[in-house]
């Protein structure tokens, strides 16, 4: 046999996470610099795991591993070679459990590169399910956002399984994230979102439903390259997020001192409880200024993303 390849990206929410879970919107962009590689190697013997901190049997090694197991082998079952075994390498240049969507980057650049192996061509729905169903066992009920961002062109809305690109219209802009170091489990945090929500209907369904809103205004933002209005929107979901539980410490003075440095927005990114914060930025010096801020700040890792503009469906 022959070894397959696979790649994802990592993604950053820029607006909706959580909300996303009730069937609201939420805008997602991937990160084309921060790459996830798998390669699908055909083996003799039980099939293997190697990546940067494990190397060993691919199944049965625990919960962290729970989403690669379920990837590769739904991938080796719809490519029809579901006794073949293969050694997995995954490389990525990013962290996992930091918000930016490594479990289903991971997933999905190992469907992708079993799927090369076995010579199996596939669609972007199929891939997406694929993903999705991996993402499921390991993850309780995710929206699919993660799984549609990872592996998108460009940004892109989603709802209710619904996804379309985005125009990006803001000349300049840039995305500064910022490591808080804390891993932050997406999984509890949906979680105890959700005890509060059926406790307190009342008062944590509007928020939700606010996080929502502020998602829909942000793509008109993007679409309309009003760089303060999407600035304003992501400082506000930030204030919405942390009302909700889902700040920390770490996050509010990461976020602070992105906004001190001229962020003209900022906010958690991803799940919440730890993970990245996201900081937007209207050219490449206030990137700079603002990547150096949040290292100051204590971050444990800066990216800088140059949002292209873009238009959808082009
Ligand atoms: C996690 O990256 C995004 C959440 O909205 C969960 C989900 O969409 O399934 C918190």
């Amino acid at each position: 046999g022959r070894e397959g390849r696979g790649h994802t990206w990592a993604k950053a929410i820029l607006l909706g996470e959580h909300a996303v879970v009730y069937g609201h919107p939420a805008v997602a962009v991937p990160l084309h610099d921060l790459r996830m590689n798998a390669t699908a190697t055909p083996i003799n013997g039980p099939s293997r795991l190697r990546c940067l901190d494990y190397e060993g049997p691919l199944t049965g090694s625990g919960a962290r591993f729970d989403c690669v197991a379920q990837a590769f082998e739904a991938a080796r079952e719809f490519a029809g070679c579901p006794r073949q075994s293969f050694i997995i390498t995954t490389r990525s240049d990013f962290p996992h459990e930091r918000g930016l969507g490594s479990s289903a980057a991971a997933a999905g650049a190992i469907i992708r590169a079993v799927l090369d192996a076995c010579r199996r061509p596939a669609c972007a729905e199929e891939l997406f399910a694929l993903t999705q169903r991996a993402e499921a066992v390991a993850h309780g009920r995710p929206s699919g956002l993660d799984a549609a961002a990872t592996c998108a062109p460009g940004p892109l809305r989603f709802q209710a399984g619904e996804m379309r690109p985005v125009s990006q219209r803001i000349e300049g802009a840039h995305l500064v994230l910022a490591d808080s170091g804390v891993h932050g489990s997406t999984r509890q945090a949906v979680t105890g979102l959700r005890e509060r929500y059926e406790e307190q209907t009342e008062a944590v369904g509007p928020l939700i439903a606010e996080l929502g809103a502020l998602a829909r205004l942000a793509v008109t933002a993007l679409e309309d390259g009003d760089a303060p209005r999407l600035g304003t929107a992501m400082d506000r979901a930030h204030e919405v997020l942390a009302a909700l539980g889902l700040s920390l410490p770490v996050l509010e003075s990461l976020t602070g001192a992105a906004r001190q440095a001229g962020a003209l927005g900022a906010k958690l990114t991803g799940g919440g409880l730890g993970g990245c914060v996201i900081a937007l930025a209207d050219g490449p010096q206030p990137a700079e200024r603002i990547g150096s801020a949040l290292l100051h700040a204590g971050a444990a890792a800066v990216w800088t993303h140059r949002m292209h503009t873009s238009e959808a469906g082009q």
